[in-house]
């Protein structure tokens, strides 16, 4: 199959576009390559370096299927340019589905957050819940959904909501929760957690890219938005399992910004016969060992807003 990946060289679409080559599908990665290329060039893959805005560059024609995580992709780096990412995460979405319907693409799917439910009491938190976004990202993702929805009639389409992703990718995130706590570990020997008690799923990003990889499969299932996360955890005990398993001491700051607080439930993904093969637990071992052999050598990349801010992306 030939294959667009938006975003196809971040964290995540680095690691589903390896997976897809290995696969033996075609591939074609747009990225405006904010973070760096990590990806070797193959003669299977078609990299171009353009920004989802400029949707005059971009073709679709010939393409079966699209996936969409080009966006900006966390609560910080929204609110560094709140109308840049207004534009990049909700406007070109439109725009995208649109060019996707006109280059008769058959299946379109799109990286949602879980974090759209934003504050949830609930110890199910299924798909039927209202939303509750808290973050100007958050609400870009709901908007996005919104807009996806919209085209339902015209193309097939699966929206799925991650939960915060953890594990080792070659574009390497440091900024999410347990990547972040395990580089605190190796680095500082400590780790400082604020708050402690909002509970957050998570989902390794091989689970994750091989939901993407189920959906692509499976393209007969129906169209509509699936949870994708599974161990619910507070953040104090990710922060607990990662000193034990580093060995260094926590820091316990009461005063916190973010409030979001929310389980998932993933109990109609699971019901399409996706299984998950990984933890948040490989996914410490991996890093705190990449990072120990120096396998992984952090840099300023590895900080989504702080680099966003020292680069000036708009
Ligand atoms: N990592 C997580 O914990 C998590 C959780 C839930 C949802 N998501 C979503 O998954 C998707 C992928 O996230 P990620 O963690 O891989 O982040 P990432 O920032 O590593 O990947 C996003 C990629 O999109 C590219 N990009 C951004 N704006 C662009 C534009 N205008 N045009 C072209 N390319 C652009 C960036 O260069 C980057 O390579 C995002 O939509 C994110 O919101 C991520």
């Amino acid at each position: 199959m030939k294959i667009a990946v938006l975003g196809g060289l971040g964290y995540t679409g680095t690691i589903l576009t390896k997976k897809l080559l290995s696969g033996g599908h075609k591939v074609l990665a747009i990225d405006t390559s904010w973070f760096g290329d990590k990806i070797k060039n193959n003669n299977s893959l078609k990299k171009i370096k353009i920004d989802i805005r400029d949707l005059k560059k971009i073709s679709f024609k010939g393409i079966d299927k699209v996936v969409h995580l080009a966006n900006i992709a966390n609560d910080p780096s929204v609110d560094l340019n709140p109308s840049l990412s207004w534009e990049v995460n909700a406007l070109a979405t439109k725009m995208i589905i649109e060019k996707c319907i006109n280059d008769k693409v058959k299946h379109f799917i799109f990286a949602s957050s879980g974090s759209v439910y934003g504050l949830k009491k609930e110890k199910k938190v299924t798909e039927d819940l209202s939303l509750e976004p808290l973050s100007t990202y958050n609400k870009t993702k709901m908007i996005a959904e919104r807009i996806i929805q919209s085209y339902k009639d015209e193309i097939k389409y699966h929206i799925i909501r991650p939960a915060t992703v953890c594990g080792y990718s070659p574009r390497m995130r440091l900024d999410v929760t347990v990547n972040m706590f395990v580089y605190q570990a190796i680095k500082k020997k400590y780790i400082e957690v604020h708050g402690g008690r909002q509970i957050r799923p998570n989902i390794h990003i091989k689970d994750l890219t091989n939901v993407y990889m189920h959906f692509l499969k499976n393209d007969k299932l129906k169209s509509g938005i699936y949870n994708a996360g599974f161990e619910n955890l507070s953040i104090l005990n990710i922060a607990k399992r990662v000193s034990k398993i580093c060995n260094c001491k926590l820091k316990i700051i009461k005063k916190f910004n973010d409030q979001r607080s929310y389980r998932q439930n993933s109990d109609k993904l699971l019901s399409t016969g996706f299984r998950r093969l990984h933890s948040v637990d490989d996914a410490i071992y991996e890093l705190s060992e990449k990072l120990i052999n120096k396998t992984l050598i952090p840099d300023d990349t590895c900080f989504t807003v702080k680099y966003m801010k020292k680069k000036k992306f708009n």
